[in-house]
């Protein structure tokens, strides 16, 4: 079994973690979201990755990445030879921070403070999964783990010292990806996203 797999499957939900995580009033965020999402993943994945917060679907669902900027993770998570259930996939956030305008929920960027008050839920995600590497998917990821939010490109690709004393590996937010204009910027984005999990990958070992 490789580093990546070892440990049984964490469906969330079902472990104290997520029992207590249901109930967190940290930050007023809880209030405006459907529900908590919490991380899930093997119990001891070598890889873990962090996104910024679960979006509208994953609001609904109650799981992370199962939206559109969840496809673009797992199919770049594909090419590097991943497979979802190998990978402990979380937010920095748990809760969804939006506003509602008409029929719409409009996602919004959560604060330093947020993160902040999230950062305890990552930090214990962290200390019971001991990753060997972190993957850092945007500028609120990179913030939470490594306590800096300068620009993503000139970070891209590069590991800093992370929280839990994980190096932290900063990438691209599939949901960037998705809003690049250009489709040759999008598929640049996405081959830089899955070389990234590749390196990820060969630092998990
Ligand atoms: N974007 C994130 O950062 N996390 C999710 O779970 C979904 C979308």
């Amino acid at each position: 079994q490789s580093a990546a797999t070892r440990g049984t499957y964490w469906d969330g939900p079902s472990s104290g973690l997520a029992a207590a995580l249901a109930g967190c009033q940290r930050c007023p965020l809880h209030c405006q979201a459907t529900q908590v999402v919490a991380g899930e993943g093997p119990e001891q994945a070598g890889i873990m990755v962090v996104g910024e917060q679960p979006g509208d679907r994953e609001d609904l669902e109650g799981r992370p990445f199962v939206g559109p900027a969840g496809q673009v993770l797992l199919h770049a998570m594909q090419q590097a030879g991943l497979q979802r259930d190998a990978v402990y996939l979380t937010n920095a956030v748990k809760h969804f921070k939006h506003e509602v305008r008409g029929k719409r929920r409009i996602h919004q960027t959560p604060d330093r403070h947020e993160v902040e008050h999230c950062r305890f839920w990552l930090d214990t995600e962290i200390r019971q999964v001991k990753p060997q590497i972190i993957v850092a998917l945007g500028a609120t990821a990179a913030l939470a783990l490594t306590g800096r939010k300068d620009a993503i490109a000139a970070r891209r690709g590069r590991t800093e010292p992370g929280l839990g004393g994980v190096p932290a590996l900063i990438t691209y937010h599939p949901a960037h990806i998705l809003r690049l204009p250009e489709r040759a910027d999008q598929e640049a984005a996405r081959q830089a996203l899955t070389r990234d999990l590749v390196a990820a990958k060969a630092l998990a070992v």
